[in-house]
């Protein structure tokens, strides 16, 4: 029976680009999804950039261009990446939409006439100089329980301790440095404590439909945590959706000033997404998300967001009267060479650059989906054994097969397959556990134990060649019917192998469907062997070994650093054509000294104002000091500098300087070093290091130039 999918991935914040974690999150839907639709079922699989919230409202601020701007031009890299990777999105769209303004607004009226919202007075604190109510992220100060200095508003990063902002001693607004002031204000809850909603989600969560894992995380939220005598606490609170202008979201209903929280309308933006490719398809979309709908909704989401997916999102459906989500598929993290990534600035492996330096998109989803499995566990990219794992299955079992025989075929049988050797054929049966189990194992997201399997039979079909040795059968002219047999069913396998792993391979599957004539790449196809006398065309080659050399210019920093995420682009190199015409105009007659640079050399330098919020010696270095700076990107930079011999940290508090903003970060023996800034001295420092200082009227964030 045909099922009808509706698949979605976690919707990415529009203010950066993607790194290698939501490009393994891609791939593993994607191959679900590629699976599913082999399978013949009717598949929606969409996606859009979750484009409110303060982060990019004061991103778009700190450019000087507006936020849908700003989400226009994150949006307009997306393809690079998608195309780059073969992920499938039948639909991408965007939260700041009509449809899903539409949406969040009917989702909240529905809700509220269930009298599922309240209103409450909270108290929250101010950023008087910005005229804001300011996020737990955007406040930094010292931590009440250990001292340490610049922990954010909600937890200390060096003792764990987990607070609220208030608590926080010598808090200050890491927008504008002020000192915040506590302030009423209005807000709107949803009322996820009401005994409809415990009772709704106990049975959603907890009736198998999640992950073990995820199941034991929701109910603890659900149950709250025994005490050693008995008595429980915890259990859901009220959900606060709404802030205070100016905000960059979806206004409230009858709530002047106030606008949603970014994470109420983000996941809306999931149907959002859906209403748009049912109307560029000319589907009902009422038929997809009224409450009995004959459809599975499957999100495929981090382990970081299992909160919002399991309590917040199911809630809210169900009690606007909407479907609700069959399936939330949570993965693990993806650590490099065993290092976490920060969400920030991501890994030191850039899917760009990756796709820039011309590697093929295959070897990464079939690296990823050989270490991808059901549960919530972190995986690791290690270069070495992406290199030995691809080079060994993908080219030295895979692709070995067809190129070893398919010549002969060609040259010698005109390309015809001779009839089937029920022998051999039903042979290659026994050492794995046949296209169903592989199957299971595609529906279950046990990717790794899939390609397991399937390699498994390129092993048997490998030794087969081995022993049979086509390259010998064809010298001898009086064995060419053995040639001919046994190249026919090595290829016979070698197409039930594409067709396996094409989930995971969708080029490659292309390519073999191409020069093997296939008429579909089906999962049915693989009930039947190919007839003899199918023709096939001459081999073409399928892929290359990977050449560790590839790995190190993968890691290698890159000539001109890309900006860490969250920092300004560098400004968009001058075309060809501009930089041509200038060229002609300010050619110097004779050819420039050793070392000059071009203006696009220089461009590539993006120097910022930054405001200098903390400076704190390092302790263990009499070099360095350690500067919190505020470049207007919403949040703050460490900037390790080794000015110690010339600044005492308190004078600097407060001033602005210059940074160095796309200058890749570099770990030190005391942390992660996100820049740089300026300073002017000799070469040996005789005479003193002056840090540079802009003059009045200077605000973080500009640009200089
Ligand atoms: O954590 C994130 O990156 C969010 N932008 C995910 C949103 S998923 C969904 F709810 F939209
Ligand atoms: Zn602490």
């Amino acid at each position: 029976m045909p099922r009808r999918l509706f698949v979605t991935t976690a919707l990415p914040y529009a203010n950066g680009s993607f790194h290698i974690g939501h490009i393994m999150e891609y791939i593993q839907a994607d191959i679900w999804v590629r699976f599913q639709r082999m399978q013949g079922h009717e598949v929606h699989f969409v996606c859009a950039d979750d484009a409110h919230g303060a982060a990019i409202m004061l991103k778009a601020e700190a450019e000087g261009i507006t936020p849908q701007q700003l989400v226009a031009r994150i949006a307009a890299e997306r393809p690079k990446y998608l195309d780059g990777f073969h992920v499938s999105f039948d639909h991408w769209h965007s939260t700041d939409s009509p449809e899903n303004v539409e949406l969040s607004q009917d989702i909240y009226r529905k809700l509220r006439a269930a009298g599922l919202i309240a209103t409450r007075t909270i108290e929250q604190f101010h950023d008087p100089v910005k005229g804001m109510f300011l996020p737990d992220r955007y406040i930094k100060g010292e931590c009440p329980t250990c001292g340490a200095k610049d922990q954010y508003g909600d937890s200390c990063e060096v003792c764990g301790a987990v607070y609220a902002p208030t608590d926080l001693k010598n808090p200050y607004s890491t927008i504008t440095g002020a000192t915040p002031v506590l302030r009423q204000s209005e807000h709107y809850f949803f009322s996820l404590s009401d005994p409809r909603c415990v009772e709704f989600l106990k049975g959603w969560a907890l009736d198998g439909r999640l992950q073990p894992e995820v199941a034991n995380k929701a109910r603890e939220w659900l149950e709250g945590t025994a005490a050693a005598d008995g008595t429980r606490s915890g259990g859901l609170a009220d959900w606060d959706i709404s802030r205070d202008a100016p905000y960059f979201g979806i206004p409230i209903p009858d709530a002047p000033g106030k606008y949603f929280y970014v994470w109420l309308d983000a996941p809306i933006g999931y149907l959002a997404s859906l209403k748009a490719n049912c109307a560029k398809r000319g589907l009902d979309f009422a038929s997809f998300v009224a409450p009995d709908a004959d459809v599975e909704q499957v999100h495929f989401i981090g382990k970081d967001i299992i909160y919002f997916h399991t309590l917040f999102w199911p809630a809210m459906l169900k009690f606007a009267g909407y479907k609700v989500p069959d399936r939330v598929n949570v993965h693990g993290f993806i650590t490099v060479s065993g290092e976490k990534m920060s969400k920030s600035r991501g890994t030191g492996l850039s899917p760009l650059r990756y796709i820039e330096l011309g590697m093929n998109p295959e070897w990464l989803r079939y690296y990823l989906a050989a270490k991808l499995n059901a549960r919530v566990e972190d995986i690791d990219f290690n270069p070495e054994d992406f290199v030995a794992r691809v080079n060994s299955d993908l080219v030295g079992k895979l692709v070995n097969i067809a190129s070893r025989c398919a010549g002969f075929l060609v040259k010698r049988f005109d390309g015809r397959l001779a009839p089937l050797d029920h022998g051999a054929h039903e042979g290659f049966a026994k050492p794995w556990a046949g296209p169903e189990a592989v199957a299971a194992l595609y529906e279950q997201r046990e990717y790794g134990k899939a390609i397991r399997e399937v390699m498994q039979l390129a092993d048997a079909v490998n030794q087969y060649v081995d022993a049979e040795k086509p390259w010998e059968l064809a010298k001898d002219p009086a064995r060419a019917a053995d040639l001919h047999r046994c190249c026919s069913t090595a290829l016979r396998a070698f197409r039930d192998l594409v067709l396996l792993l094409a989930p995971v391979l969708p080029a490659m599957a292309q390519q073999v469907r191409a020069f093997m004539n296939l008429p579909s790449l089906d999962w049915a196809a693989l009930d039947a062997p190919l007839p003899a006398g199918h023709r096939i065309e001459a081999y073409r080659h399928l892929t290359t070994r990977v050449d560790p050399k590839q790995l190190d210019a993968l890691f290698e920093p890159p000539v001109a650093a890309a900006p860490a995420a969250g920092a300004k682009a560098a400004p968009p190199a001058p075309t060809q054509a501009a930089s041509q015409a200038e060229a002609k105009s300010t050619a110097p007659a004779s050819a420039p000294p050793e070392g000059t640079i071009s203006i696009d050399d220089f461009a590539k330098v993006d120097l910022r104002i930054a405001r200098i919020v903390a400076a704190e010696r390092v302790e263990g270095s009499d070099k360095l000091l350690r500067l919190t700076l505020d470049a207007g990107e919403g949040r703050t930079r460490t900037v390790f500098s080794g000015i110690r011999s010339w600044h005492a940290p308190e004078s600097l508090v407060g001033r602005l300087t210059v940074m160095v903003a796309n200058l890749a970060p570099r770990k030190m023996k005391f942390g992660l070093s996100e820049g740089m800034v300026l300073a002017a001295s000799f070469p040996d420092d005789g005479g003193g290091v002056f840090l540079l200082e802009p003059q009045d009227g200077a605000q973080p964030g500009m640009k200089v130039k």
